[in-house]
C-alpha cells in the first residue's frame, strides 16, 4: 500500500465537488412561465424567451443581433450558411478541438483545413495561416480553446488582407472578452453552445451572434424551415430546417446568463490564486498570459504537463492518480481532429472532398499536426470550470493533490491501473 489513493493510500479529497450545472428558483420559475404560457416551442418565430435571449446575450458581447439555435454545432452549420460557404469552398480549422467544430465544414460540403495550435494558447496558430490559404478559401474559423482567444488580431489582419471571413467558435468564451470586444463580435460571426457542461446551459442549445443583418436574416431563415427572417430586409430565400431552440431551454438560459458575472469573479479568483501556487511546480507549466483577454471566460483550467521534467512518467499515470485523489480532470479531452474515433471519415459521404482532384483529400492521414498532437496526446491537463466555482479550500485541495502525486510519483511508474487505461482512450471510447 502506498501513499497515493491509486495505490491504496487516503485520497486528498473524500467530498465531491459541488455539482455542475447549477440552478435555483430563477430557472425554476422560468421553465413554470412557459410550461403554463402554453407556447413550449420556437414557433411562433422567435419565441418570447428565445427573442428576449437573443437581444440580451447579443448586447454582452457588444453584437448587434443575436439568434438562438438547438446546439453550438448547428451555431457553426448556421454561420457558414450566413457567411455563403458555397460547397468545395475551404474552411481552415485549428487541428486540436472538438469535433463539432469541424462536422459542419463537412456538411455543408465544404473543405475543412487543418491548422495547428499554438503551444502558448492552444489555440489556431495565426503564423502558420497563410502558408494553407488556396483560391479556393473562404473562411477561417478560430475556436476560443479552454482558457484563451485565438489570436484575433493576427487572424482579423489576414482576413482582410485575403478577403476572407472570419467565424469565431467561442463555446468556451461564454461573456469573455478580446480588447473589450465581446466574443464572437471581431469575427463576421460568432458562435456559441449551452451544451451542459459549458458556462451557461440549457443542457443542449447554441446562438449565433453578428454585428450584419444580412447574415442575421440568413441564420434566421436557415434555422426557421427557410421561412423569411423577422426583418427580411435583405429578401434572399434559402433552403432551411428546424434548427430552433425550445422555449423550455430558451427560459432557462435567461438566469443562466444573470448568473455569469458572480460565477465569473469567483472562477477568476480561484484560477488566479490555483496559478499563484502551481506556477513553479517542477514537471507542469502554465499557458502564456494574454493580456489582450480584458475579460476573461476560461471554460477549463488547462495546465500544460511535461513527462521528459519528470523522470518520463506519462501524463496518463498524472492524471489517473489525481482523479483518484478526488479531483475530476482528463487528459485526454480532444484529440486532433483527423485522428479522432468520431471522424471515420469516408470520402465518398463528402464530394467536394474529390472535386478536381485525382484522389478525394485523405483528412484522416494527410495531417501531422505535432503541437496538437502534443497537446493532445501527452501534455494538456484540463480541470473543469466548476472546480472553481467553490472555496479556496476547493482550490487547495486541488493543487495538494497535484503535489502529493508528483511528491510519490514513483508509485504510479509502471502501474496498471483502470483509470490510467482510460487515458489511453479518447473520451468517446471509454467505458463510461
Ligand atoms: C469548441 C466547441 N465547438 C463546438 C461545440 C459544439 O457544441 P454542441 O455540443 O452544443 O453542438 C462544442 C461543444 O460541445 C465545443 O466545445
Amino acid at each position: 500500500m502506498g501513499k497515493l489513493a491509486i495505490t491504496g493510500g487516503t485520497p486528498v479529497r473524500a467530498k465531491r465537488f459541488d455539482p455542475w450545472p447549477v440552478h435555483d428558483e430563477k430557472e425554476r420559475a422560468a421553465i413554470e412561465d412557459v410550461l403554463t404560457g402554453g407556447n413550449w416551442g420556437g414557433q411562433p418565430f422567435p419565441g418570447k424567451h428565445a427573442d428576449a435571449f437573443g437581444k440580451k446575450f447579443a448586447a454582452l458581447h457588444t453584437a448587434k443581433y443575436g439568434q438562438c439555435v438547438n446546439t453550438g454545432t448547428v451555431a457553426i452549420q448556421a454561420a457558414l450558411k450566413a457567411i455563403d460557404i458555397r460547397p468545395g469552398d475551404e474552411v481552415l480549422v485549428p487541428a486540436y478541438t472538438w469535433e463539432g467544430t469541424v462536422g459542419p465544414v463537412l456538411l455543408v460540403n465544404a473543405v475543412p483545413v487543418f491548422v495547428v495550435v499554438d503551444p502558448e494558447t492552444y489555440c489556431m496558430d495565426a503564423k502558420k495561416i497563410e502558408a494553407l490559404l488556396t483560391p479556393k478559401t473562404r473562411a477561417l474559423l478560430p475556436v476560443h480553446l479552454g482558457m484563451r482567444f485565438a489570436d484575433l488580431d493576427a487572424i482579423m489582419a489576414i482576413a482582410a488582407k485575403h478577403n476572407l471571413k472570419v467565424i469565431e467558435d467561442c463555446a468556451h468564451v461564454h461573456g469573455g472578452m478580446w480588447r473589450d470586444k465581446g466574443a464572437g463580435s471581431t469575427g463576421d460571426v460568432g458562435c456559441f453552445s449551452f451544451q451542459s457542461s459549458k458556462l451557461m446551459t440549457s443542457g443542449e442549445g447554441g446562438a449565433v451572434i453578428t454585428n450584419n443583418l444580412a447574415y442575421f436574416e440568413r441564420v434566421q431563415s436557415y434555422i426557421n424551415a427557410g421561412r423569411r427572417s423577422v426583418t427580411d430586409e435583405y429578401k434572399k430565400r434559402i433552403i432551411g430546417f428546424n434548427y430552433r431552440l425550445g422555449e423550455f431551454q430558451a427560459a432557462i438560459l435567461g438566469p443562466q446568463l444573470d448568473r455569469l458575472p458572480e460565477q465569473r469573479k469567483v472562477r477568476q479568483a480561484n484560477m488566479d490564486y490555483f496559478e499563484s501556487r502551481l506556477r513553479d511546480t517542477p514537471g507542469l507549466g502554465l499557458l502564456k498570459p494574454e493580456p489582450r483577454i480584458t475579460r476573461p471566460a476560461p471554460y477549463g483550467y488547462v495546465l500544460k504537463y511535461f513527462a521528459d521534467k519528470v523522470k518520463d512518467i506519462p501524463r496518463a499515470a498524472f492524471v489517473g492518480a489525481l482523479q483518484l485523489e478526488g479531483i475530476p480532470c482528463d487528459g485526454l479531452f480532444y484529440e486532433p481532429v483527423y485522428r479522432s474515433s468520431l471522424f471515420p471519415l469516408d470520402p465518398a459521404d463528402f464530394p467536394a472532398l474529390s472535386w478536381g482532384r485525382e484522389k478525394p483529400l485523405d483528412l484522416r492521414n494527410m495531417y501531422k499536426c505535432p503541437e496538437s498532437e502534443r497537446a493532445a496526446y501527452h501534455e494538456a491537463v484540463w480541470f473543469s470550470h466548476h472546480l472553481f466555482l467553490g472555496t479556496k479550500a476547493d482550490v487547495d485541495s486541488i493543487v495538494d493533490a497535484i503535489h502529493k502525486v508528483l511528491e510519490n510519483f514513483e508509485e504510479v511508474r509502471g502501474l496498471e491501473h483502470k483509470a490510467i487505461k482510460a487515458q489511453g482512450q479518447s473520451r468517446a471510447d471509454r467505458e463510461s
